[in-house]
Order: C-alpha cells, then sequence, then structure tokens
C-alpha cells in the first residue's frame, strides 16, 4: 500500500515510521527536509502543506492509496477536502469538522448546542467593551484564548502567564482588537491527559491515555508549547487517571463525535481530546483534529507489529477493523529536544551531533523535527521541536530513565525537560489529584452547565455567552 504522508515533524515521522513496519510504501509531502522521513520516503516533495492543489496534484502523480494529515495547519485549510474530492481516501476531517481545533467558539457551541457537560464557564466578548463585564462573570482566575490556531502558544493562564486581572482584560481586548475573537474561561484545576481516538463511520476507538508537558521549563514554568514532552503507562491510564474518568473521557469523545455527525459533519480521523481531570472529573480543555504532538508519537510507540496501514485505510474509506486497533502493554516517555531559548525566543542554528545507531542499542527511538541534515550524524536545529526520544519500558520512570541515558549519545546546545517521566514528578501529580479529590477539599466553586449558546455573535454589543 502506498501512502502519502502530509507534514514534516517528529509526529509525521513516526507516522512513516509506523507505516513502514507495516510494509506500507511511503511518499511525504512537507516544507522541510526532514532527515528521519527522508530517510523513509520512496519519494518527496517540498510543498505548503496547506497548498491543496499542489498537494493533491503530488498525491495524484505519485497513484497513492491513501493520505494522512498530521498537521492541524492542512486541516483547516481543507486539504483533506481536496484530497477526497480527487477519490483519495484520507485520515484527517474536513475543513468543517476541523473546526473543531481551528475555532474554540466552535468547539464550546458545538458542546452546548448538544447538551455535552464538558465546558467550565465560558464567555466570549463581541467587543473591547464588553471584556470587562466578561471577566467580572467568569470571576477568578479565568484563563484568555485566541478563537483560532495559535499552536499551543497563545492562551494565557491566570496564575501563570498573567497575576491581576487586569492584565488578563488588557490581553482580550488586545485580541479583539487585532480582529479576533476571544474566549473567557474559568480556569480549570487538576491534572490534564489527552485522550486520542481513531474515528471512523463505525465508532471511535481509543489509544492510550497520555499526560502532556505543555511549559517549556521545567516544575512547569514558563510559557505554554506545543508540548516539550509526554509519558504514557503500561494499562493505558495515567498514575492519576483512574479506569471510570478515562471512559468518562472517551464518552465526551464520542458524544462530540456524534454530534458532529448530528450537524452535518462526517469525520474520519484522529481526534484529541485535551482534558483537565477535575475534582468533579473530566473536563474538556481542547479538541484537535489530529495526532497530539508528541502524545501521536507515544501511540505509535505501542502500535502492536501489524498492520497499521491497514488501520489508517480503514479510518480513511470509513471502516475500522477492531482487531487492528492494539496497542503494546507498555510505558513510554517521550522528551523533546529544543534550541536554547525556545517557549520564548528559540536560537535556532546550534548544530547537534546525534549517535543514533548508539541510541537505538539502548533501545530509544529518534524521530526528528524541526532540523536539516547538516553532515552524517549532525543535524542543524530550526526555531522549533528538533528532536524526539522516545524511550519504552515497564514502568514510566524506567522509560524516563532510558531518555535520560541516551541523552549522553547527543552532543550540542539544546533545551530538554528532564522532569518528564520522573517518580518524584508522576508523585506529585497522584497528590495533587488526590488533595483535590479528598473529602471536605473546597468543593469547585461551580457546577458544569450545558446551558445552550446565547444570541449569535453578530447581535451587536451582546456578549455572547455560550454556558453557564
Ligand atoms: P488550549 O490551546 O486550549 O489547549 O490551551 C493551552 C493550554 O492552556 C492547555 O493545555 C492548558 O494547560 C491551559 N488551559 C487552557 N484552557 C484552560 C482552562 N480553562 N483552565 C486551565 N487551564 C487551561
Ligand atoms: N501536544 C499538544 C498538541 O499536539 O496540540
Amino acid at each position: 500500500m502506498r501512502f502519502l504522508v502530509v507534514g514534516g515533524g517528529a509526529r509525521e515521522h513516526a507516522i512513516a515510521a509506523t507505516l513502514e513496519r507495516a510494509n506500507a510504501t511511503v511518499v511525504v509531502a512537507s516544507a522541510n527536509a526532514n532527515p528521519g522521513l527522508e530517510a523513509i520516503a520512496a519519494a518527496s516533495a517540498r510543498i505548503d502543506p496547506t497548498d491543496g492543489p499542489r498537494v493533491v496534484a503530488f498525491a495524484r502523480a505519485q497513484r497513492v492509496d491513501a493520505a494522512v494529515i498530521g498537521p492541524e495547519a492542512p486541516l483547516a485549510a481543507g486539504v483533506a477536502d481536496a484530497l477526497r474530492a480527487a477519490e483519495v481516501p484520507t485520515v484527517g476531517p474536513s475543513r468543517d469538522a476541523a473546526r473543531i481545533e481551528s475555532s474554540k467558539v466552535f468547539c464550546r457551541e458545538l458542546l452546548a448546542r448538544h447538551s455535552i457537560p464538558a465546558s467550565p464557564r465560558v464567555a466570549t466578548p463581541a467587543s473591547v467593551d464588553d471584556v470587562d463585564r466578561a471577566v467580572a462573570e467568569i470571576g477568578s482566575p479565568f484563563v484568555v484564548k485566541p478563537d483560532g490556531l495559535t499552536a499551543g502558544k497563545g492562551v494565557w493562564v491566570q496564575g501563570s502567564d498573567f497575576t491581576d486581572p487586569k492584565e488578563g482584560a488588557v490581553y482580550a481586548k488586545s485580541l479583539l482588537l487585532q480582529g479576533g475573537r476571544v474566549l473567557l474561561e474559568e480556569k480549570l484545576e487538576g491534572e490534564e491527559f489527552s485522550q486520542m481516538v481513531f474515528v471512523s463511520d463505525d465508532g471511535v476507538y481509543p489509544m492510550p491515555a497520555v499526560q502532556d508537558f505543555k511549559r517549556a521549563l521545567e516544575g512547569n514554568r514558563g510559557g505554554n508549547t506545543g508540548g516539550m514532552g509526554a509519558y504514557s503507562q503500561r494499562d493505558h491510564l495515567l498514575p492519576f487517571l483512574p479506569e471510570a474518568d478515562r471512559n468518562a473521557a472517551v464518552d465526551i469523545v464520542r458524544r462530540t463525535v456524534d454530534a458532529l455527525r448530528a450537524d452535518g459533519m462526517r469525520y474520519r480521523g484522529v481526534l484529541y481530546g485535551g482534558f483537565m481531570l477535575t475534582a468533579r472529573g473530566p473536563v474538556l480543555v481542547e479538541f484537535n483534529a489530529r495526532f497530539g504532538d508528541p502524545e501521536g508519537i507515544n501511540a505509535m510507540t505501542l502500535y502492536e507489529e501489524g498492520d497499521f496501514a491497514g488501520l489508517l485505510l480503514g479510518v480513511a474509506t470509513g471502516h475500522v477493523d477492531p482487531n487492528l486497533v492494539r496497542f503494546r502493554l507498555r510505558s513510554t516517555v517521550v522528551k523533546y529536544l529544543v534550541p536554547p531559548g525556545y517557549g520564548d525566543r528559540p536560537q535556532p542554528g546550534g548544530l547537534l551531533t546525534i549517535d543514533a545507531a548508539a541510541i537505538e542499542a539502548e533501545g530509544v527511538h529518534v524521530l526528528y523535527g524541526s532540523v536539516d541534515a547538516a553532515g552524517p550524524g549532525t543535524v542543524r536545529l530550526g526555531n522549533s521541536r528538533g528532536v524526539a526520544l522516545v524511550g519504552e519500558a515497564s514502568a514510566i520512570h524506567e522509560a524516563g530513565s532510558r531518555v535520560e541515558s541516551a541523552l549522553a549519545h547527543v552532543r550540542g546546545e539544546y533545551y530538554v525537560r528532564h522532569d518528564i517521566g520522573t517518580k518524584e514528578d508522576l508523585a506529585r501529580r497522584v497528590e495533587h489529584l488526590r488533595q483535590l479529590r479528598a473529602p471536605g477539599a473546597k468543593p469547585s466553586p461551580l457546577p458544569l452547565s450545558v446551558a445552550p449558546p446565547a444570541a449569535p455573535p453578530s447581535s451587536a454589543g451582546t456578549r455572547e455567552q455560550l454556558i453557564g
């Protein structure tokens, strides 16, 4: 089977490597020449992945059987629609359905309209004049989010990105003045986790739960990033995530797919629910219309030797064989090596010398992201997440230790979060949830609400309140 992979990061390297393990042939359309993808691909083209006509022309010329779209930007640009129109079965939703990720307002409205009780309190001020009233209504602490795609970097959380509610209000106003829409959300307290599922016409098929590390610096300080690393646990739950809460999260994702379908949007692809496990259960932080990066790497690492190509083709054509949805019972840790300053002011251009053979010999995988080849065993870091190291073991902390040992085979200047997957970090998270859920703990300030959205944004001067 011949697959087109759209995108050029470490997640796409993982997709291609997992397809290759299933004896599929891979061709790649990406803006950059990712050395990992170049080593696998039978053919590759330097194409802007959001350029539908060029992606389709390449898919046709390469006579591919199916396509899989890695990043969000091509989905938001309608590249899945263009491929389907050219009769290329595609893993990735239509532009309409991908609004579940590309518009946070669309997402919250969909949940409210279909009475899915998974949102915090949300307000979408219609104008700058409306912001102070919305802030007062949501109450502190709160979160400010631009409506559109921000690569995980535009969200400001009170207590981390600003202290005084007035600062948050100024940020919200500045976003509105730039012409975008803005959401204010009640700040959720708890532990975040990612629940990805394959979605086809016949149902949703869960992958292992994963916890991502979004903040740039150790101790969860610094700015929000696309994700500095992630871990998953042998039983596909997480140290702080019991089965009942995980099932509740899968149920929210399933109901959301049903809601999209009820609104006329068929979804074939991967749907990623980003949840906060709170004292009152899982609450939705965001949806993504694709594999998480890095979370997809954790999941694909665990994919059983077998027919990943058949699984993806099933997703793309509408019918998945449930026997193909199989993940091994092992723990994984992914850590990204990033340029110094990443998350604030990245300094690209540094050289990394990587002894990939020595790393692989220790059972750790190397996946390439935002890097250029710079000679044998050497890559040049770009602006973004450069190289992912993936360890697996029986316990999470063992997988983390494997990645740490593998760092001995990397020379050059980079930043990595050493605290991902350590026993200490895991214990802190378990304790955090235990305290939140302890009898007598301060009850969560507000119940979840599923009130339908109020007036549409066009109703001048009215703050559109989605929920609560
Ligand atoms: P998003 O792009 O919506 O995923 O937001 C990026 C990050 O901001 C999330 O992964 C959370 O860490 C944080 N965040 C977003 N919304 C909330 C919320 N309502 N409460 C607490 N943290 C949030
Ligand atoms: N790691 C978060 C994301 O893929 O958006």
